[in-house]
């Protein structure tokens, strides 16, 4: 079982995950394409169509980072609205300049700097709302998804997609093998920090399985909340929608 030395005590979390990716962030894309040999692609698309917005309508993407699950969105609708928010300005940096190098030309697109925790947006204004590989790293998980609740609209739906813990124990001993032990020496020679690249593994040991994830979803006020799984289950996408 791998220990839990490199996460950061609950009370300085925010700051912690702030500085982590801000100090990740140039190199965060590539990164990630190596770490899942470009899987990571396959699967945020498995997480969008589980999504079922309107066409053209508007969606956040929570904790959007360098902006991938929202260029997805756009890519599957180029008439939606998609807000990305996060708190990691150097993260949101390389989300523009993507957008800016026209990965998502004449797209109604905005990348806003903010907490997921408090968001700023008026209760019921999202048709949508998609969060990637970033549940583990927020401070409260039922305050997060009360909040992602608060902004959709009755009958929108909340989709995330992240890393899980595998039921079968011979894909948990593979992946618990390749996520604690090959991804920090990624992290080290392609994204130049073993730190960071030993956090982020680290934040799955005290995070929700996938059925008490699901629970979690349901007492914080979403209704059909049922998960898939894939990669063995090493990969969850859960889904939930606003009553
Ligand atoms: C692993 S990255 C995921 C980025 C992107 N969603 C993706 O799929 O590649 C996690 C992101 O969550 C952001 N984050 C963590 N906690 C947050 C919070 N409370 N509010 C806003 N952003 C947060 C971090 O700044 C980081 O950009």
């Amino acid at each position: 079982m791998p220990s839990a030395q490199a996460l950061p005590p609950q009370s300085d979390k925010g700051a912690y995950v702030r500085e982590m990716f801000a100090s990740i962030a140039p190199r965060y894309d590539l990164v990630n394409r190596v770490m899942t040999a470009r899987m990571d692609e396959a699967w945020r698309a498995a997480a969008i169509a589980m999504l079922r917005a309107p066409r053209g309508g508007s969606i956040v993407d929570l904790c959007c980072g360098t902006g991938d699950v929202a260029f997805a969105l756009l890519r599957d609708d180029p008439s939606a609205q998609v807000t990305g928010i996060d708190f990691c300005d150097p993260m949101l940096a390389v989300a523009r300049r993507r957008a800016a190098a026209g990965e998502a030309r004449g797209a109604r697109l905005q990348f806003l700097e903010g907490d997921v925790m408090a968001l700023p947006f008026g209760d019921g204004s999202f048709d949508g709302a998609t969060m990637g590989f970033s549940m583990r790293n927020v401070v409260d998980i039922d305050d997060t998804l009360r909040e992602i609740r608060r902004v959709l609209r009755s009958g929108a739906r909340f989709v995330n997609l992240d890393v899980s813990k595998a039921p079968n124990r011979f894909f948990k001993r593979a992946f618990d093998a390749y996520f604690y032990g090959i991804v920090p020496l990624i992290g080290a020679l392609v994204g130049r920090s073993k730190k960071a690249y030993t956090y982020l593994p680290q934040s799955l040991t005290n995070h929700p399985d996938a059925e008490a994830l699901r629970e979690r979803f349901a007492r914080a006020g979403f209704v059909e909340c049922g998960f898939k799984r894939l990669m063995g289950g090493s990969i969850a996408i859960h889904v939930g929608t606003a009553p």
